[in-house]
C-alpha cells in the first residue's frame, strides 16, 4: 500500500464531479486500500478520491471505534432528515475549522468491493461523514456549508498546542473563544 498526495484547496480537482464507477474493476482494492492507507496517515476519518487526485466515484471511512475502514463506491445520500450545526475540518483545507450545517440523520446507498449495495442509516459522525464524503464526490466542501461566513476559523499548526475536542472528549474548560465551544464535540470528518 502506498501512503498518496493529498490535493489541497485551490487545487481544482476539488471542485470537479467524480465519474460513477460501472462495473468494480480489478485494481479498485489496490486503489481504495491506498485510500485507507492515506486517511491513515493524515489522521482522517474519512476521504474521497479526488482528495488523492482522482475522480473515480469513490470514498473511504473509518470512523475512530471502528476496525476497519468501510469503502464506499459511488456512494449517494437517499434520504437526509434534520439540521444540526457542527464543527468541520478538511484534509484538503488544512488549518481550518468550520461551523456547518448537517443533516441530524441521513440514508445513504453505495456499492461495495464485492459489488454488493451497501445501504447505511446514520447519525452523528457517520451521518456527517457521508455527507462531507459524497460533497466532495459532487466538487463540493464543507466550507460551502458554513452556518455563516464569519463561522470559519483558523487552528494551531505543527508545534503549536491545538486545543481540541479530539481525543479526551471531555470539554477541558478551556475554550478558545470560539463558536466549537457550544458544539457538539468528537473527531471531524476530513
Ligand atoms: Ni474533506
Amino acid at each position: 500500500m502506498s501512503v498518496l498526495t493529498m490535493r489541497i484547496l485551490p487545487d481544482p480537482i476539488l471542485r470537479r464531479q467524480a465519474r460513477k464507477v460501472g462495473k468494480v474493476p480489478a485494481n479498485m482494492k489496490k486503489f481504495t486500500d491506498d485510500m485507507i492507507e492515506t486517511m491513515h496517515a493524515e489522521l482522517g476519518v474519512g476521504l474521497a478520491a479526488n482528495q488523492i487526485g482522482s475522480l473515480q466515484k469513490v470514498a473511504v471511512i473509518q470512523l475512530p471505534d471502528w476496525e476497519e475502514a468501510l469503502v464506499l463506491i459511488n456512494p449517494e445520500i437517499v434520504k437526509q432528515e434534520g439540521e444540526r450545526e457542527v464543527v468541520e475540518g478538511c484534509l484538503s483545507i488544512p488549518g481550518y475549522r468550520g461551523l456547518v450545517k448537517r443533516s441530524v440523520s441521513v440514508r445513504a446507498r453505495a456499492i461495495g468491493l464485492d459489488g454488493k449495495v451497501i445501504r447505511i442509516k446514520a447519525d452523528g459522525l457517520l451521518a456527517q461523514a457521508l455527507e462531507h464524503e459524497t460533497g466532495h464526490l459532487q466538487g463540493s466542501l464543507y466550507i460551502d456549508h458554513l452556518v455563516t461566513p464569519d463561522d470559519l476559523w483558523k487552528i494551531p499548526q505543527d508545534g503549536e498546542e491545538e486545543e481540541e475536542e479530539e481525543e479526551s472528549g471531555e470539554d477541558s474548560g478551556s475554550g478558545q473563544g470560539t463558536a466549537a465551544e457550544d458544539q457538539e464535540t468528537g473527531e471531524q470528518p476530513e
